[in-house]
């Protein structure tokens, strides 16, 4: 089984994003409320993590089933120990075509100062860094830990001189928390980097069951962008590669390019190529998927033998042939009500299954 997969909406496997943590050093109120992730939360035990070599293995058959790009995620991966090592590995896998993979990172920054020139070495090609805000005092509210945004800064620029051609930055707008950081964030990174840095919108999601979600805290990529304007004017971009999360956008004068990702009011399930596989080996068909199939269980053999490769073969292709979810379209046409949160499902937090 190799060369192109398709979903039972003709979507093909693209894209595979590999929790490597479930824990952050962060609070962040929209993934890691402290009321839920505090000193009694249960982190996952060590034993219950995939090991470097149980990921790779599993990469090179998503890779045979037409993954090109990994994201290592979490909770934040920096945290995990020796990730350079994981990286290293994956750096090493081959496309059919005999073609290193895209792979990459979701970082909040924190750690990058340390880690930027390591990861680099092990063969990261691409980076990007969380950052809700420039106010020291905003950003300090929003991971709720107190950190610095100075530090984050210090990591993005560490990164640059690391040899990584770019970074992306992304910023998650809750309407009312950092809506006013919109336009310092994008002057900043236009003055300081140019093209070198790509600030991308997110709209705040309803992710998971425990950030008290409501739809008047989403400020619409559609105003993010007429508040940019006002400033630089923009042009559109095109797509780099079909499935993209982000619509780009470039500055009229030169100075580089943002994105929006705007999954709560123009979803992009159409053509989503996301596998995400959990800190425990589950494979989740979507990010707001409530459960998740058990790969763990088949590489270990915690219920019989240990699966051969060709058993983990099948069993992904089964899995990734009956995927059907395309939850944000979904959740567009649901009635008002349903947006309170709650809902009949309990869907599963992002700093477990990552961004
Ligand atoms: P690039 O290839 O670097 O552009 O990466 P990306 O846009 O695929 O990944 P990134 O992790 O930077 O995604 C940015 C944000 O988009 C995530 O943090 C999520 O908030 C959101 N996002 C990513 N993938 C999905 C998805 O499949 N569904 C939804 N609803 N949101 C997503
Ligand atoms: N809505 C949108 N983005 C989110 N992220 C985490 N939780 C949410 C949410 N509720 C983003 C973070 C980071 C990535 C890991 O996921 O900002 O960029
Ligand atoms: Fe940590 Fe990122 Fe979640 Fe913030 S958004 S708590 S930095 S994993
Ligand atoms: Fe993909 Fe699910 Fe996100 Fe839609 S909601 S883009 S199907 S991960």
């Amino acid at each position: 089984a190799t060369g192109r997969l398709d979903d039972a909406r003709g979507r093909p496997l693209r894209d595979l994003r590999i929790s490597v943590t479930d824990r952050c050093n962060f609070r962040c109120s929209y993934c890691m409320p402290k009321a839920v992730f505090d000193r009694d939360y249960v982190f996952l035990p060590q034993s219950s993590l995939l090991s470097f070599e149980e990921i790779t293995r599993l990469a090179r058959l998503f890779v045979a089933h037409g993954v090109r790009k990994i994201r290592l995620t979490g909770g934040e991966p920096l945290l995990r120990r020796h990730l350079h090592e994981l990286v290293a590995m994956l750096a090493a896998l081959r496309t059919p075509e005999g073609e290193p993979l895209d792979l990459t990172l979701t970082t909040n920054g924190s750690l990058l100062v340390r880690e930027a020139r390591r990861l680099a070495a092990a063969g990261l090609t691409r980076l990007t860094v969380s950052l809700d805000g420039l106010d020291d005092a905003v950003f300090r509210r929003m991971n709720d830990v107190d950190f610095p945004v100075a530090d984050v800064l210090a990591g993005i620029d560490a990164a640059l001189d690391a040899g990584f051609a770019s970074v992306k930055v992304n910023m998650v707008v809750k309407r009312g928390t950092n809506e006013h950081e919109i336009v310092p964030m994008a002057r900043h990174f236009r003055e300081r980097h140019g093209g070198r840095a790509v600030l991308r919108f997110i709209e705040y999601m309803d992710v998971g069951a425990s950030n008290g979600w409501r739809m008047d805290e989403v400020l619409p990529s559609a105003e993010v962008q007429a508040r940019l304007q006002a400033h630089w004017p923009l042009q559109p971009l095109e797509a780099t590669a079909p499935g993209e999360t982000a619509q780009r956008w470039r500055y009229a004068d030169g100075q580089g390019e943002i994105g929006l990702i705007s999954s709560v009011t123009q979803a992009f399930c159409g053509d989503c190529n996301r596998a995400r596989l959990s800190t425990e080996g589950k494979l989740y068909t979507c990010l707001f998927a409530s459960s998740g199939h058990d790969l763990r269980a088949l590489l270990r053999g915690e219920a019989g033998d240990a699966a051969s490769d060709a058993t983990l073969t099948s069993v992904i292709d089964a899995l990734w042939s009956r995927r059907d979810d395309r939850y944000s379209e979904l959740r567009a046409s649901l009635p008002p009500a349903a947006d309170a949160g709650g809902g009949a499902r309990r869907r599963i937090e992002m700093s477990y299954i990552g961004g």
